[in-house]
């Protein structure tokens, strides 16, 4: 048991986005003041937070001075500066998730390499130094297209991902080191997260159906639980437990999986940390994503993970062709729909696509919950 005097100890957080802003609302839920580091104060967790610390997390001064000061260590974002955290690490301060892990998944040539050699399912890849060798191995009638290239680092929401479906689209090749895929024939897109804390106890989140807008790369809708055999439920789970083992996990891990057309599973990737997949365990789940990751990282007793209700999750993204003030004028109208939860993320500024929050809808009936999800998407952006 834990007998430590946790609510003493100072937990330091890399990270002021919507993540870091929600984790702080668990935390404070707990009686966890968490301390953040980000550029601005009126990022996310500015508005919950008066424990916010500027800095950059990519830079190494920055990172020690603000985590020497820090009992426990956790991020909300991997693109940190990992360098710092071994240091800390070294000194006597608790990193979670740990910075080997951290480093494997900023580079997603690393976490293929590590799914062939521990024998996990994924789909081939080979990597490239840029986009000058990826061309000569396709004159070389080593790469078919099409196929598909992927940054090693610095991605997200699709940003990094090219889908090469012709010649001219080689046009577009990243120049940075990369790595190419083929093109996975995708029935659907799963999502787990698991949760490990420092004694070994393990809890992981139901499957949930990652429903993607082919045009946007981009999540359209999640459901929870996901609408799949028991088998590929089964299988996509047990690689959850498997992965947070072979890694030595303690925090959060959240996978993305492909079901093929011929029913493989294959990781697609994944992030050490509360994730969009997981936002759905706010409304849905006995315990949240976020309470989780912090029993996980102070070596509390994990929370049950049973789903109390089913659920549908869309985000809101910023209005098309508008940049400025953030507004909701739909509100009022949003809340009076039945089983619906507004999350939003206080970002003072609407951009074309930014994440501005997330709509969780809540019930038992499935085609309930369809047409509110119909009736929630004629309303947002
Ligand atoms: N090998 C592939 N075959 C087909 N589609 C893919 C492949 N890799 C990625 N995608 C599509 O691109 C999306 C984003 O890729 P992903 O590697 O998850 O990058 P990100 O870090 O941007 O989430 C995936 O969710 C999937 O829809
Ligand atoms: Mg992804």
């Amino acid at each position: 048991m834990n007998k430590e005097n946790l609510h003493q100890k100072k937990i330091g957080v890399l990270g002021g986005g919507q993540l870091g802003r929600m984790l702080n609302l668990a935390a404070s839920n707990l009686g966890f003041h968490l301390h953040f580091l980000d550029k601005e104060i009126d990022f996310p967790v500015g508005l919950v937070s008066s424990n916010l610390s500027t800095g950059d997390f990519t830079n190494k001064e920055d990172v020690l001075t603000f985590g020497q000061n820090m009992d426990i260590l956790t991020i909300e974002i991997e693109n940190v500066n990992t360098e710092a955290l071994r240091e800390l690490q070294a000194s006597g301060i608790k990193v979670f998730p740990q910075p080997k892990i951290i480093d494997l998944i900023k580079d997603k040539g690393l976490q293929k390499m590590f799914y062939e050699k521990q024998d996990l399912p994924t789909s081939e890849f080979k990597i490239y130094e840029n986009n000058q060798a990826i061309k000569k191995a396709i004159n070389e009638n080593k790469i078919a297209i099409p196929f598909v290239q992927k940054a090693r680092t610095e991605g997200y929401d699709g940003k990094g991902v090219l889908v090469v479906k012709k010649k001219s689209d080689l046009e577009k090749l990243f120049t940075s080191p990369s790595l190419i895929e083929p093109l996975v024939d995708i029935k659907k897109e799963l999502a787990v997260i698991v949760a490990r804390n420092e004694s070994g106890d393990i809890e992981t989140y139901p499957t949930v159906d990652m429903v993607f807008d082919q045009e946007a790369n981009l999540v359209d809708y999640l459901q929870c639980p996901a609408v799949i055999s028991k088998e590929v439920d089964q299988k996509c789970q047990m690689i959850a437990v498997d992965l947070a083992k072979k890694l030595d996990l303690v925090g959060l891990l959240a996978i993305e999986f492909f079901l093929t057309n011929s029913g493989e599973v294959l990781i697609n990737e994944m992030a050490p940390r509360t994730h969009n997949s997981g936002h759905l365990s706010m409304n849905t789940c006995v315990t949240s994503q976020f309470e989780q990751h912090l029993r996980s990282i102070l070596n509390l007793p994990l929370g049950s993970t049973e789903v109390i209700q089913p659920g549908i999750m869309v985000n809101l993204l910023g209005e098309k062709d508008y940049t400025g003030p953030a507004r909701y004028s739909f509100i009022h109208s949003l809340l009076e729909l039945p089983g619906v939860h507004a999350h939003i993320y206080g970002k003072k500024i609407s951009k074309p696509k930014r994440k501005m929050g997330h709509i969780n809808i809540v019930g038992k009936d499935p085609d309930k919950l369809k047409e509110t999800l119909t009736q929630v998407k004629k309303l947002i952006p």
